[in-house]
């Protein structure tokens, strides 16, 4: 089944309006003749709504790293899903290592995000991955498994069709240390082989899932001829123009 490559840079916490903005010009104007893959970028809350009219008239979406599942109310410092409607967001990451680990995200509440996101008519990014411990304890199966269990429980059929997943192996995260194209072919096919249970084989094939972790331009090639990567999340690479748009430039080739 043919499944059209997702590249999708993720911003962090780096980029304000400015930045946002000039960085999304850039990415605009150099991949303008770029049809046959999905791109996106996801920039900081504050440079959302200027980040989204600078890519206005271009196949450049915007996403947000996150969301709140309620859509208002006393949540101190959260940002909701109807709020990221408002700004005419597409896709929302949610549950990175960062926010399991830093801000002690369980999966009962990524569980909430998803639903509410996909109730909502957001495309959610669904981040799973194992720790450098786990993947040494061979846990990595038992961790993943898991996580798409209790993050996607409830999700219909119908809303799965909606769904991207982000395969991040924790270790892999912002330290340089890909995995290799073999390692993350045998996560991805084990996360294809878990969404088939959930769902069905059908839908299984047609979900997209990304690998995120040191990706750049050197080593997309490998990775993105994977049978079962469908595309990137990247992290520092996506802040620098030249990496990001090779890696797009990488996918079209080999969508081609
Ligand atoms: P790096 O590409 O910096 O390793 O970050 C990956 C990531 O966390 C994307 O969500």
């Amino acid at each position: 089944m043919h499944r059209k490559f997702l590249i999708a840079g993720n911003w962090k916490m780096s980029n304000g309006i400015a930045d946002s903005v000039s960085l999304v010009d850039v990415i605009k104007s150099r991949t303008s003749k770029i049809l046959s893959i999905d791109m996106l970028v996801c920039p900081p809350f504050t440079a959302l709504d200027a980040a989204r009219k600078a890519a206005a008239g271009s196949l450049l979406r915007i996403g947000a790293q996150n969301m709140y599942h309620e859509s208002k109310g006393a949540f101190t410092g959260e940002v909701s899903y109807s709020m990221l409607r408002d700004c005419n967001i597409s896709h929302v990451i949610l549950g990175h290592s960062e926010r399991r680990t830093i801000f002690g995200e369980s999966d009962e509440l990524i569980n909430k995000k998803v639903c509410a996101a996909l109730g909502n008519s957001l495309l959610p990014i669904l981040c799973i991955g194992e720790t450098e411990a786990e993947r040494e304890k061979n846990q990595t199966f038992t961790v993943i498994e898991a996580q798409l269990e209790k993050c996607l429980r409830g999700v219909s059929n119908e809303q799965a069709e909606n769904l991207v997943i982000a395969y991040e192996p924790v270790w892999a995260i912002g330290t340089g240390k890909t995995a290799t194209p073999e390692i993350a072919q045998e996560a991805h096919s084990f996360v294809r082989e878990q969404l088939a249970k959930i769902f069905n084989e059908k839908l299984a094939n047609s979900v997209r899932i990304l690998y995120g972790g040191s990706m750049k331009a050197a080593n997309a090639e490998a990775l993105l001829n994977q049978p079962d990567i469908d595309g990137g999340l990247i992290g520092g690479a996506s802040l620098i123009a030249d990496e990001f748009c090779s890696i797009i430039g990488t996918a079209d080739k080999l969508s081609l």
